[in-house]
């Protein structure tokens, strides 16, 4: 046999990095789905969501108009679904059944509500609307912080950019009872729930 053939099955290359990799991957899906039964050692975050992959290696903030933020409302699926909340905007379309057409929180997709954030008074239309005019400072800085935060921390949510909130001159919503949402003091320690 001639030397050059010798030295080519001595030498490392890279097929045999790419059997190596493949094969170590391979085993461990297999004992993923064998303690698990998931590929992924039963995580289930953004950071498989190959969405939230794209978004992150492109850098894809976006600053939108409100406009352009109507577009994001769960309506065409081919479009992520993203809430405003006084100015910044979060990727929610890991939940089509909350945020989608018929979720129960359809009407805060596609546009800024920060107000209804506060108020809880869902049953009031001009109550969707970025306008905080009106309300209690503090009680606004604390809830507005607050569900920035939910969906900032949330595992399956992200922050995506910003919106250009526009100047409202309407007349100031009438006053409502305010409802909190159910666990609310305790969203603030477990960023998951509300
Ligand atoms: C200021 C008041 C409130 C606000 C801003 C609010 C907002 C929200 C939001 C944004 C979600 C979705 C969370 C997610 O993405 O996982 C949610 C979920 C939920 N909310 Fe509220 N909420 C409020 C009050 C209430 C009240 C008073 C109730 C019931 C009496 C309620 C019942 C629920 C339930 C059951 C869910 C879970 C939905 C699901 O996971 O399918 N909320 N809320």
């Amino acid at each position: 046999m001639s030397k050059t053939k010798n030295r080519d099955r001595d030498s490392f290359n890279v097929l045999d990095v790419v059997r190596i990799v493949g094969g170590l991957l391979l085993m461990n899906a297999f004992f993923s789905w064998w303690f698990t039964s998931t590929s992924t050692w039963g995580y289930d975050g953004k950071w498989i969501n190959t969405g939230y992959l794209q978004f992150r290696l492109t850098n894809g903030y976006v600053n939108l108009t409100q406009d352009e933020l109507s577009k994001y409302n769960g309506v065409n699926p081919k479009l992520p679904i993203y809430v405003g909340v006084n100015g910044s905007v979060y990727d929610v379309s890991a939940s089509p059944s909350i945020y989608g057409p018929s979720g129960m929180y359809a009407k805060l997709s596609g546009k800024d509500c920060a107000r209804i954030y506060i108020t809880g008074c869902f049953g009031k239309d001009d109550e969707y609307t970025h306008d905080l005019r009106g309300l209690d400072v503090e009680e606004a800085d604390n809830d507005i912080s607050s569900w920035q935060k939910f969906y900032e921390n949330h595992r399956k949510y992200w922050y995506v950019g910003q919106v250009q909130l526009q100047e409202v001159k309407t007349k100031i919503p009438e006053p409502c009872e305010h409802v909190k949402a159910p666990g609310y003091y305790d969203h603030k320690k477990s960023p998951n729930k509300h």
